[in-house]
């Protein structure tokens, strides 16, 4: 039988610490713990020398081998190009990219290097499944070295409209490199038309009969394969937390009080800034919520060692402190703002507890949060989602309180009103937005991907 590889820049062993934070660490865990397979990626260490090969090892039914890199090429792929250039172009914030042709460089060669140590752990009939913005020319570098099995690609963020995309300097050398993928795999539907109208009105792509793009002489596919989560696996988390330890220390301390609950990488796509002032906004607006509500932000740090990370810690740290500095009675703080991670089990306990989940990005991929905090609610008694219209999650959850998260009126009326929503209407909501995220769950998402994946090999 065809095996799986998986290759990614991160990877993450189930081994019960707490969670490996981040949409694409979770997904391909939950997806791989099902089928087995090899997942390949980085192993989390930088070395002057690195090895030339790729180191194994066994957990479960995932085998691992990872690779290092040079502190110079892991700085300049991962930190410069991967998270100062494309993660900013993608979410729309042009005004934080920083392009340097040195990081380019870096990207480029970190690429050909898990093409290098991939290769010799390849054979004829696997499947070969490349996830996200870090390694988009990889498939190009597997085929320059005579791969010919089937090769598809997931992109875990958005694809912005073709002017976003086409500023960013030589975007053809990038662009270009997804022709190489049998099946290119996007979160929504408008993303996968964003890089349709741009492979055809930049690069000269042409569409072919039935469906599929030619492009310098291959042809592949592009379409939308919304992630989802491990639904029953969360709902049952969820039931069994209700009565753990944490879940009790939380619900005895909040004595009573409605909890609100975010849960997000301290990254600036999240519009947590914008969160915290809409919180503000609503003890302002509404006084009658002050001492009856406490909002929870769970966020732990990531990239670090990008600047714009560093500046949006301090500005939360702040906004915090603000906060509670100018609400907090002696016997109720307003704001509880957590930097660290939590296993999947305390997690769910606490969507479940939650009256209220806030998920409210500037722009998101997908966020699985919006779908795990559905997965874990009580059907008897659920709590409300405030999402944001720009999350790729309310493609499927329209049922959801949709936000402009720019709009801090708007999101803190949308907090007043999930705070007093009746029954009914919860109830109403939540069957709609669980009935879509139990369809197209994280099984759903693998199969289908690849599913497209070997039927476009057959064809070809
Ligand atoms: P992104 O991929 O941009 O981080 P997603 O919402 O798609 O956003 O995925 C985040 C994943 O990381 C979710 O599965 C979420 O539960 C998990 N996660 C986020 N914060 C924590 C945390 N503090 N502890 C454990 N898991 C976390
Ligand atoms: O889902 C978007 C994403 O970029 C994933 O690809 C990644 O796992 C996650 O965010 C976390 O990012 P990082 O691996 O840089 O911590």
């Amino acid at each position: 039988m065809s095996r799986l590889i998986v290759i990614s820049n991160r990877v993450t062993v189930a081994d019960g610490r707490p969670a490996s934070s981040g949409g694409l660490a979770v997904g391909v865990l939950a997806a791989l713990r099902e089928t087995g397979g090899i997942w390949v990626g980085f192993g989390g260490e930088t070395r002057e020398t690195p090895s030339d090969t790729a180191k194994r090892f066994n957990a479960g039914r995932i085998d691992y081998a990872t690779i290092d890199f040079t502190p110079a090429d892991y700085q300049g792929y991962y930190n410069g190009f991967a998270n100062s250039v494309l993660w900013p172009l993608f979410h729309y914030r042009l005004g934080l990219v920083n392009f340097t042709r040195a990081a380019l460089g870096a990207y480029q060669r970190v690429n050909a290097r898990f093409a290098d140590l991939t290769l010799p752990l390849l054979k004829p009939d696997d499947t070969i499944w490349v996830q996200d913005y870090h390694l988009i020319p990889l498939g190009e570098e597997l085929r320059k070295r005579g791969v010919t099995q089937s090769i598809g690609f997931f992109l875990h963020t958005p694809f912005p409209a073709r002017q976003v995309f086409s500023s960013l300097p030589r975007h053809n050398l990038i662009g270009e490199t997804l022709a190489a993928y049998d099946v290119v795999g996007f979160q929504t539907q408008s993303d996968r038309n964003n890089f349709v109208d741009y492979a055809v009105n930049n690069l000269g792509a042409t569409r072919i009969a039935d469906g599929r793009l030619r492009l310098g002489g291959r042809i592949f596919s592009a379409e939308a394969f919304p992630i989802g989560v491990d639904a029953d696996n969360i709902a049952e988390f969820a039931k069994r937390s209700a009565e753990s330890p944490s879940v009790v220390r939380l619900r005895d301390s909040l004595q009573g009080r409605d909890l609100m609950i975010g849960v997000d990488r301290l990254d600036y796509s999240k519009g947590l800034i914008e969160r915290f002032g809409a919180f503000e906004r609503l003890l302002t607006r509404f006084p009658e919520r002050r001492k009856r509500v406490t909002y929870m932000q769970i966020a732990p740090p990531t990239r670090a060692d990008v600047a714009e990370y560093s500046e949006i810690r301090a500005k939360l740290e702040a906004s915090a402190g603000h906060i509670n500095g100018g609400f907090a009675e002696y016997d109720w703080m307003p704001l509880r703002y957590l930097n660290r991670s939590f296993t999947r089990q305390t997690l769910a306990g606490f969507f479940r507890y939650a009256r209220v989940g806030l998920v409210t990005p500037l722009r998101d991929g997908m966020n699985l949060v919006a779908k795990e905090y559905i997965a874990a609610q009580d059907p008897a008694d659920p709590g409300v989602l405030v999402l944001s219209a720009f999350a790729g999650a309310a493609e499927q959850l329209d049922s959801a309180l949709i936000v402009n998260p720019y709009d801090v009126d708007e999101l803190a009326e949308a907090m007043d009103r999930a705070l007093d929503m009746p029954l009914d209407e919860r109830q109403d909501r939540w069957r709609k937005a669980m009935e879509s995220v139990t369809r197209q769950d994280i099984n759903h998402w693998r199969n289908n991907l690849l599913a497209t994946l070997r039927a476009a090999r057959i064809r070809a």
